[in-house]
């Protein structure tokens, strides 16, 4: 006997056949503002939008028809578009937790890159990468050849990083760390905020040559100047900076696989003094390997992008390489948006 199959398993089934066609939408309405115009007139009508986005009337029906019966917009019974909370909160630029760079990023890089995923299942490389100027072996140094997607890039990196990061600074006790060093801690959104939380916080961000002049002019605007700064160098290929008690990787675990993690957290092992810190801090993937869905869906681009070798890994996971790297007193703590910390000390 055939189980019946529920509507809502149809539509869920249907937004992810047709996911590239209803991202391309959700894109679509972002280059056009159209949730900020939406949001500064309450509502709107087709004629209205048609003139607003200085489109014909056709176009943006189907534009309209998109976001509608995905959920992003509403329509009321009088023909009136208007937005959702969510579509408030996440696309309008007005809005302090949107996420419109992230959905640039998306467009330029995951949608491009993810094409090769097969390939990429199938050798274990970021086949991906050939969408991308340059020979480099990785995304974060072939930025370097695209100015715009590299600023785009960190815009992205500093929405996801400063409302998780707000979360972070809550729960993570530097009262006595003295010098934080933020391995690939790109525009420097995570050690501004954590220097506003402790006023005592000397800290750097350690990152690519390319990207340190993005996060000195950041450190500038921020006017934390005197106890932040941008050090250049390869996590792999140079020394660790000297002088730090505590060493951060944030959004930067997923990036490389199980062997270069556990060689950088030997390397803060090395170069911490005794009672010094290593916290990681990104998504964490449940131990039962079942999500969240944000971890399923980064993953893949770690994979067939950025560098072929990484993935959101497990909790459980990380602790183990911790602690293989001569980490004790590992404490773990679930943080909003999927995130989670997990903290060792030098014993
Ligand atoms: C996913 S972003 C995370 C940025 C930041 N930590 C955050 O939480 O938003 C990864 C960062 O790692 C940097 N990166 C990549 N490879 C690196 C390397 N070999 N050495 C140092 N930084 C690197 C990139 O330039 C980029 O800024």
């Amino acid at each position: 006997m055939t189980e019946e199959i529920e509507q809502k398993d149809i539509d869920n089934f249907l937004k992810i056949f047709g996911g590239h066609i209803l991202f391309q939408t959700l894109y679509a309405a972002v280059e056009f503002d159209l949730f900020t115009k939406l949001s500064e007139h309450k509502k709107l009508d087709i004629s209205k939008i048609t003139k607003l986005l200085n489109i014909e009337k056709q176009p943006a029906r189907i534009l309209m028809l998109g976001l509608v019966s995905s959920g992003i917009l509403q329509r009321d019974t009088e023909g009136f578009y208007s937005n959702t909370p969510a579509a408030e909160m996440a696309l309008t630029t007005h809005s302090p937790r949107n996420v419109i760079s992230y959905v640039k990023l998306q467009y330029h890089v995951m949608y491009k890159g993810m094409f090769h995923f097969v390939e990429a299942l199938k050798t274990y490389k970021n086949v991906g990468l050939q969408e991308f100027p340059g020979n480099e072996p990785t995304l974060y140094q072939r930025l370097g050849h695209t100015p715009e997607i590299k600023q785009i890039f960190q815009d992205a990196m500093h929405e996801l990083s400063i409302h998780a990061n707000q979360d972070l600074a809550n729960h993570l006790d530097l009262s006595s760390t003295r010098f934080l060093i933020d391995v690939g801690g790109g525009d420097g959104t995570n050690i501004i905020e954590l220097a506003r939380k402790f006023s005592h916080l000397q800290a750097a961000v350690f990152d690519l040559p390319t990207v340190c002049p993005i996060t000195a002019k950041k450190i500038n605007e921020s006017g934390l100047g005197d106890r932040l700064s941008a050090i250049p160098g390869n996590c792999f290929e140079d020394n660790f900076p000297k002088g730090a008690d505590c060493f951060l990787f944030s959004h930067f675990c997923t990036i490389w696989s199980e062997a270069k993690n556990k060689l950088l957290f030997r390397k803060a092992y090395e170069a911490l003094p005794k009672g010094g810190k290593v916290v990681i801090f990104n998504m964490m993937q449940e131990n039962d390997e079942t999500g969240p869905l944000s971890t399923a869906l980064g993953s893949p681009y770690f994979l067939t992008i950025a560098t072929g070798e990484g993935m959101l890994y497990t909790w459980s996971e990380y602790e183990k390489w911790l602690s293989d790297s001569g980490f004790g007193e590992i404490k773990t703590f679930r943080l909003q948006q999927d995130h989670g910390a997990i903290i060792g000390t030098k014993l």
